[in-house]
């Protein structure tokens, strides 16, 4: 097939257009390098299965040009803000990045005939709620962030997109990811705090923020399984049914760094900062029942991540 991914020199989105290639599809990548890397894609260079485009994806009139020149036949779509506490204080870069880019290629997609789409969602338009009712079923969706509000909005217009145009879609809601490619977040916080002063590490919060920890990979494996499905919206939850909390990964970059006795101070309160929801597990049967589990813990996601960093 020929794939289009949206995003696509994103810490995500770079190794989805790996394992897509090793599978024999022909790539074309958008993304505007807002939060993506040149370096993320840079090994793609001079592959004739891999073609490039720095474009903004919110231009519809630029999407629909590069559509009609690529004549692609699926769509991923992992462009948006992944930096969710910029957004807090703009809710506008959320609304260009995150939802219009939706609507640009779905738009495209309707104008030139194009029936599959992924979509990289996420936990955060569930908001606060947490536990075994949180599944896809869950009427209740109530985003705390800007970021989670986008990403709800997305949804609900691929849904009417998808049945207006007899598309096919699989969306994805995952937690916390990491693993090769990651730029930013509290695994790369603490590193750098501890490089810059060893003799303390200030932590956000109360250090009791608990949330899940998917391996980049892990999600890949899940994006390639299931990525040709029925025509209409399947929606999985996707992630680890294990939680690591802002302390112990605190504690896995101390061990990871040599360092030991180290004081941490925390900040206080529950959360991060205003729209972070402090902790987090969603019930993940539906995808279990389909054959399909993570490989690894969130802790040992959690090392192996700390070991690269490093
Ligand atoms: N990383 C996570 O923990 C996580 C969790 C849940 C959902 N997601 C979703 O998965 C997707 C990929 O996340 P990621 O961690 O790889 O983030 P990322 O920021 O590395 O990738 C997103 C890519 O989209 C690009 N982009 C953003 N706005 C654009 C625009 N207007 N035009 C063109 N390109 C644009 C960015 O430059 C970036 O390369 C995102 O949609 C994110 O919301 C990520």
């Amino acid at each position: 097939m020929r794939a289009l991914v949206a995003g696509g020199a994103g810490f995500i989105g770079s190794h989805l257009i790996d394992a897509l290639i090793a599978e024999g599809h022909d790539v074309v990548c958008v993304d505007n390098y807002f939060i993506g890397t040149r370096e993320n894609v840079k090994h793609l260079a001079g592959n004739s299965h891999f073609k490039m485009y720095e474009q903004d994806l919110a231009d519809f009139g630029v999407v629909n040009k590069i559509f009609k020149a690529e004549q692609v036949d699926y769509v991923f779509h992992l462009a948006a803000n992944s930096d969710i506490q910029a957004s807090a204080g703009n809710p506008a870069i959320e609304y260009h990045n995150t939802y219009s880019t939706t609507f640009s290629l779905l738009e495209a997609m309707r104008l030139n005939g194009v029936k599959k789409l992924f979509f990289a969602s996420t936990s955060a338009v569930y908001g606060e709620q947490m536990g075994r009712e949180v599944s896809e079923e869950a009427v209740a969706l109530k985003p705390i962030s800007y970021y989670g509000g986008c990403k709800l909005g997305s949804e609900a217009i691929i849904s009417s997109y998808a049945y207006m145009n007899d598309m096919s879609v699989l969306v994805f809601r995952f937690p916390n990811v990491i693993g090769p490619r990651l730029t930013h977040g509290v695994i790369f916080d603490f590193v750098n705090r501890l490089r810059e002063d060893p003799s303390h590490l200030r932590i956000l919060g109360d250090g009791r923020q608990s949330k899940p920890y998917l391996y980049a990979l892990d999600l890949i494996d899940a994006i390639m399984r299931f990525k040709d499905v029925k025509k209409g919206v399947t929606l999985y939850n996707v992630g680890v049914e294990t939680q690591s909390s802002v302390t112990r990964i605190a504690e896995i970059v101390c061990e990871k760094m040599g360092l030991s006795g180290i004081p941490f101070e925390y900040t206080g309160g529950r959360g991060g900062w205003k729209g972070d929801v402090p902790v987090f597990a969603y019930n993940l049967d539906k995808i279990h029942a389909a054959g399909w589990t993570a490989s690894m813990t969130s802790d040992e996601a959690v090392e192996k991540t700390v070991e690269m960093v490093l």
